[in-house]
């Protein structure tokens, strides 16, 4: 039968954690479906640091590249905090995304009417939320040159960055959210700041001369200050937002407290070809690491993204999908979701509940 091999990155704080969950999840699936995962785990990050010496060895790449999907839990931790750039975990993380070429990494953002009431916004401007976050993950202030450290004329210590965008980046960015919204609602929301930046200049221009080619969908532009405060005024007006690497880093948590939690936003990032890397959007938590308190959520919803957007496996995807809802309908919540009136619990017996769910075989969408 069918199998798959996937790369298990568990990294930091609660990484392992989440990870433990999303794999148990995986297994049962594929079983219920009928292929087979061949599981890979790794070191990444601060997990490598301790290991290795660096945040990311040769050997999980190229164990990555040559797999059919990778799985990242996250991230960083007071330990390494102060460590030079090249020896921190999150270096790690973005030499991974280099590596893997992902340059496109969605973020969705949905409001689950389970979760309406563990959103700090109210019911009416939260309910019925559904977007869709194109954040562009390998270019921009992250990467580019120059940057460093260094002193100006007056002999002051600076540290600085660039952001930089060449026509290539935003135009097969761009690309993919045209085509995401086409498959969504249709609206297109460029966010930039194009009134200040040269990057965001060419940036709208590029996005804008690229609409031609997509005459169904209705493209729109803001400025990101504005679009971080319409986002919690009025989530409802976006359907897919496009953006470039840090605003999209920023605007996604933001979009997350939409939706109840951080502990609840999934992401897959893709690349032309080869395995997709898929994590949750949060990090690795350590004010409540190896307490099983985490949300796992956030992961296997990653892993329902990785059958869905790495493997093609539909079906699978839309299983985990309706055991994570059914197990909220069930009234299991952990702390960062909790209500009154529901059942509290940790990570690893959320994670049981899930493929209670999954086992039961709920009806699936
Ligand atoms: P964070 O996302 O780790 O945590 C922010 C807050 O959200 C914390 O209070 C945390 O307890 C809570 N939270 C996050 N995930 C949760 C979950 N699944 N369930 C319940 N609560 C959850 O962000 P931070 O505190 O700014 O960063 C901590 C470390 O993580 C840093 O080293 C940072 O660089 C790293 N980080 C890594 C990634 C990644 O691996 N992709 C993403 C963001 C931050
Ligand atoms: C994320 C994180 C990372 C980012 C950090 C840890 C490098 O915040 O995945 O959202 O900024 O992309
Ligand atoms: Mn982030």
């Amino acid at each position: 039968s069918k199998s798959y091999t996937i790369t298990l990155l568990p990294g930091d704080g609660i990484g392992p954690e989440v990870i433990s969950v999303a794999k148990n999840a995986l297994k049962l699936v594929a079983s219920l479906e009928g292929f087979a995962f061949k599981f890979t785990e790794v070191p990444v990050g601060g997990a490598a640091l301790d290991l290795t010496g660096v945040p990311l060895p040769e050997e999980t790449l190229s164990i990555a590249k040559g797999s059919d999907a990778v799985l990242l839990g996250a991230i960083g931790g007071y330990k390494w905090d102060n460590n030079e750039k090249h020896l921190k975990p999150e270096t790690g993380l973005l030499q991974l995304r280099a590596g893997l070429k992902v340059f496109a990494n969605l973020r969705p953002a949905t409001v689950l009417p389970q979760l309406v009431d563990a959103s700090t916004l109210k019911k009416d401007v939260a309910e019925g939320v559904d977007l869709m976050v194109v954040r562009e993950l390998t270019g921009g202030i992250y990467f580019g040159k120059p940057r460093g450290f260094g002193k100006n004329e007056n002999g002051e210590e600076i540290g600085f960055n660039t952001e930089v965008y060449t026509t290539h980046e935003i135009d097969r960015i761009a690309r993919v959210a045209f085509e995401t919204a086409r498959k969504r609602g249709g609206k297109l929301c460029s966010v930039d700041k194009a009134n200040v930046l040269e990057a965001s200049m060419l940036w709208r221009k590029r996005v804008t001369a690229l609409a031609s080619e997509y005459p169904d969908v209705e493209l729109s532009h803001m400025y990101v200050d504005n679009a971080a405060m319409q986002l919690v005024r009025n989530p409802k007006q976006f359907d897919t937002i496009i953006t470039n690497n840090i605003f999209g880093d920023i605007l996604s948590d933001e979009a997350s407290m939409i939706t109840g939690s951080i502990g609840m936003l999934p992401s897959a990032s893709l690349g032309e070809s080869g395995p997709g890397l898929f994590e949750p959007i949060h990090g690795s938590a350590p004010d409540i690491a190896g307490q099983d308190k985490a949300n796992p959520l956030a992961t296997v919803l990653s892993a329902a993204m990785l059958l869905k957007y790495g493997l093609g496996e539909e079906k699978a995807a839309r299983r985990i999908e309706a055991a994570v809802l059914d197990t909220l309908d069930r009234g299991y919540r952990t702390g960062d979701i909790h209500s009154a009136g529901q059942k509290l619990v940790g990570c690893k017996e959320m994670g049981e509940q899930v493929l209670k769910s999954i086992d039961s075989k709920v009806a699936i969408a």
